[in-house]
């Protein structure tokens, strides 16, 4: 494997010489500088490289306007901000353009290790097609009928907060963008958020307004579009598993933080079929088609179309956004939580509940599909928790 590249553009000498060392040595990659964004492109058009790290105000061009342009020429590249200041405004015209978005001087390390996690799982997926195709995400699709209940909402005068959160923890895609802006560092929080309605009611009814209306942040499909359809079903079999989720973390008493990650990763798990339906439409047909003639399950038939499936899609894109480990981990293993190597204390509750989880929501399923239904009893009995599936069956009322 050749050695991964990054380009960090900044009109701070000092700013690029800093970085590039501690970048260089902790990525172990090549790192090229540019001092603003005319020169960053120049230099993109000669190679490809992994990650572009970008200043937000430089003379010239703005760190969001390059990467805007990055996004769209060069969709595979991780596009990250490093800015000297947190401001909303700033940080709102990064939404669509920049994965994360980091303050200086940050903890470089920290920063560097997140990379690190996101490029390795950048391998699990083909470079071309999914691994280009997820990087290059920036929306997903929320279910129609809770876009028009958000719609509502924000329209009227007394629009509050908190009720703009209670719709958009019922949707996966909402729920993700609005937790992915508010642990962003241009909001300076020192807290990390993992309830969507607390996420909300820190952005505010305004600005949700101006997401919503002027930004674009959150987008729906047509009701009688066929992909409607199909993200109605991922909507609620992720409701499903994300509800089922919290109350299995609940009835093993696990700490509040704990409690709202199991929900937020039941909800997310599947996010990578909400990508692939969006972006990859013929290939989504392709797999529909070999389920409808062939016995097999949705992640075998993903792999054989297209090199990789809806799991590692999910986990890829949660960690582009800046997800916990926990959250990236349990959309990734969700189907096989044995091949995530990890010991059960470090997966517990989160991986084995959003697991269970979603193979108790899969057994409703035509049995030719079984194979999404099996709980990983391996999993379970190294991890000590053989005996756990038949009382949580009970504490989730299935
Ligand atoms: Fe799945
Ligand atoms: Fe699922």
């Amino acid at each position: 494997m050749s050695k991964r590249s990054v380009l960090l553009v900044d009109d701070e000498p000092m700013v690029l010489l800093a970085l590039e060392r501690i970048l260089g040595t902790l990525l172990d990659c090549r790192v090229v500088k540019a001092e603003d964004g005319p020169q960053a492109l120049a230099i993109l058009e000669r190679e490809p490289f992994d990650i572009v790290v970008s200043d937000m105000a430089m003379p010239g061009m703005s760190g969001a306007t390059l990467l805007d342009i990055v996004h769209e020429l060069y969709p595979r590249a991780m596009r990250l901000v490093l800015s000297g200041r947190s401001s909303r405004d700033q940080g709102l015209s990064t939404v669509g353009s920049a994965h994360q978005y980091f303050l200086k001087p940050g903890d470089v390390s920290a920063i560097s290790r997140r990379l690190k996690n996101v490029l390795a799982l950048r391998e699990l997926l083909p470079p071309e097609g999914l691994g280009t195709v997820i990087a290059g995400v920036d929306t997903l699709p929320s279910c129609p009928e809770i876009f028009r209940e958000l719609e509502e909402e924000i329209n009227k005068p007394d629009a509050s907060a908190e009720a703009i959160g209670r719709i958009v923890e019922k949707d996966v895609a909402m729920s993700a963008k609005a937790l992915q802006l508010v642990n962003s560092s241009f909001f300076g929080l020192r807290e990390h958020v993992s309830s969507p309605v607390r996420a909300v009611v820190l952005l505010g009814a305004s600005l949700m307004k101006s997401l919503v209306l002027a930004v674009h942040v959150f987008s729906s499909v047509p009701k009688d579009d066929p992909l409607a359809a199909f993200v109605r079903k991922v909507w609620t079999h992720s409701l499903h598993v994300a509800t089922a989720a919290r109350e299995i973390a609940l009835f093993e008493k696990a700490p509040p933080a704990l409690v709202e990650e199991a929900y937020i990763a039941g909800l997310f798990h599947d996010i990578g079929k909400l990508a692939i339906a969006m972006n990859l439409p013929d290939a989504r047909g392709h797999i529909e088609e070999t389920l409808a003639e062939r016995e097999l399950a949705d992640a075998v038939a993903e792999r054989e179309t297209l090199g990789a499936t809806h799991a590692e899609a999910g986990g890829y894109l949660l960690a582009l956004w800046g997800f916990s480990d926990a959250v990236v981990e349990a959309a990734v293993f969700h189907h096989q939580p044995s091949r995530s190597g990890k010991k059960a204390e470090s997966v517990f509750p989160t991986l084995a509940a959003v697991h269970v989880a979603n193979a108790f929501d899969h057994e409703k399923e035509p049995a030719r599909h079984a194979p999404n239904a099996a709980p990983d009893t391996a999993f379970l009995q190294n991890a000590g928790l053989a005996d756990k599936p038949a009382a949580w069956r009970a504490a989730i009322g299935g």
